[in-house]
Order: structure tokens, then sequence, then C-alpha cells
């Protein structure tokens, strides 16, 4: 039995380049504190992973691997498909997986995760759970989205709603399974992992989730994301 990781990086990030001088650079390539934020998530991912693929734009594999390589990280990069969902089943399909493993599904733009919240998801998969998920609590007030005249929607009870992390933690069968089914024609879109394996039957179950495992989307996420990697980096991390 081997813990194992996909880490998605095949995005393009147009929302980050959207301000970016050099708006030619995938997200995960962006640098902080002179590590690509590819190269963090596979550094903290490999806390508890011992086996890591990093899924990458297509054009952009060699890069991808530069960049690992520079920060002195090891992982297989593959090239990753057209969605988030078709480039996690590329991911585990290089990983070669036994059923009884158990996988992280992770993405590169969540790159500060504390390990300890992906150690908490696998410790729930061991105790029985067919997957398990970093969530925190919402701390705005939500509501539906105004309709054409301007005119707001209903009031959403936030004290019932989680907002979802990675990584996404399963039963090695669970992870397969629910992505030969999910890619089936007329399989419903999944943005998650834990959407789709929910979706067909298994037991998801949620742990605490961590700020630090928010997603690098906007410009205006990189000034926390680059304070989080000064302070790692002074920790020797
Ligand atoms: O687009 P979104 O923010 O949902 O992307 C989440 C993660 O999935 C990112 O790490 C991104 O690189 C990855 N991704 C991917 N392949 C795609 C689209 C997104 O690996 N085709």
């Amino acid at each position: 039995m081997i813990i194992a990781a996909v880490i998605t990086a095949a995005g393009s990030g147009t929302r980050l380049a959207a301000s970016s001088p050099d708006g030619a650079v995938p997200k995960a390539l962006v640098t902080l504190d002179g590590r690509a934020l590819v190269a963090w998530a596979v550094t903290r991912i490999a806390d508890v992973a011992e086996r890591i693929v990093v899924t990458a734009p297509a054009l952009h594999v060699d890069a991808v691997q530069s960049a690992l390589a520079d920060a002195g990280v090891d992982a297989l990069v593959v090239p990753g498909g057209d969605t988030r969902q078709a480039s996690v089943a590329a991911g585990l399909s290089a990983l070669a997986l036994d059923d009884d493993d158990i996988v992280l599904i992770h993405d590169a733009a969540r790159a500060f995760q504390e390990p300890a919240v992906a150690a908490a998801t696998i410790e729930a998969v061991r105790a029985g759970a067919d997957g398990a998920i970093p969530v925190l609590p919402v701390v705005d007030t939500l509501i539906g989205a105004p309709g054409p005249d301007g005119v707001i929607g209903e009031p959403v009870d936030r004290e019932g709603i989680r907002a979802v992390q990675t990584p996404q933690t399963f039963r090695a069968a669970v992870a397969i399974d629910a992505h030969r089914r999910g890619a089936a024609p007329g399989a419903p879109p999944a943005t998650d992992d834990a959407t789709l394996a929910r979706a067909l039957g298994h037991r998801i179950v949620a742990v605490a989730g961590h700020e630090w495992g928010f997603k690098v989307t906007r410009p205006s996420d990189l000034p926390l994301a680059h304070h989080i990697a000064r302070s790692l980096s002074g920790d020797g991390a």
C-alpha cells in the first residue's frame, strides 16, 4: 500500500494572468520566493506522499519539469487534459495504482496547504472513509445571485455551507472508479473529485481545512502567497 498524489497544474491561469506583465506564464510557473508555485505544491505534498504525478499544460511539460528540478523536488510530469477532470484522470493513470493504495488529488494552485491537513485526510481514509476532503466555514454573508433587474436573491444560511479545499483523498479504487464512470458519455460534469465520487454513492467525510489552503487564483492573491512563501523559506522549508 502506498500513498500517492496527483497534483493538477495544467490550467492556463488566465484569471491570474489578467494583470500580469507576462501573461504567457502559466500559473504553475509563477515564481514565489524563488520557487515556482507548482514546486511549492510538490514540496508540501511530498511530506505525506511517496509517489507524485504532476499534470502540466501540454506545451509546458519540460518547463514544469525544470522548475521542479530547480527546486530539488521529484515528481513525474505528464500532460494534462482540456478539463481539470481529464487532467486528474491522466494523472491517476500515470500513477499505476493498486486498489488499496491511497491517492491525494491536489490543485497546484493550493500550493501552501498545510501538510497536517493532507495527513488528516489520509487518516480519515485509513479509518474507513471512501474519501476525505478539507473544508472551511464560510465567513461572508451569502445570497442568491441577483436577477437581470439587479434585485438580489434569497439569503443562504452560511451555517449550513462549507468551502471545499484540496487535497481530496481517496482509496485508489474509489478515485479510479469515480473517474472511469465520471468520464462516461452523459455523466454530469464535476468541478471536484469528491462531488464526482459522492454522486456515485461513495462515502466522503470532511476534515478541518486551513486558510493557507486557499486557491491562488487572482492577482490580488499574490501578496499573501508571497508572504507565505517567504515565511516558509525562513523556516527552511
Ligand atoms: O480552473 P481551476 O481554478 O478550477 O483549476 C484548479 C486546478 O486544476 C489548478 O491547479 C489547475 O492548474 C488545474 N487544471 C488542470 N487541467 C485543466 C484545468 C485546470 O490541471 N484543464
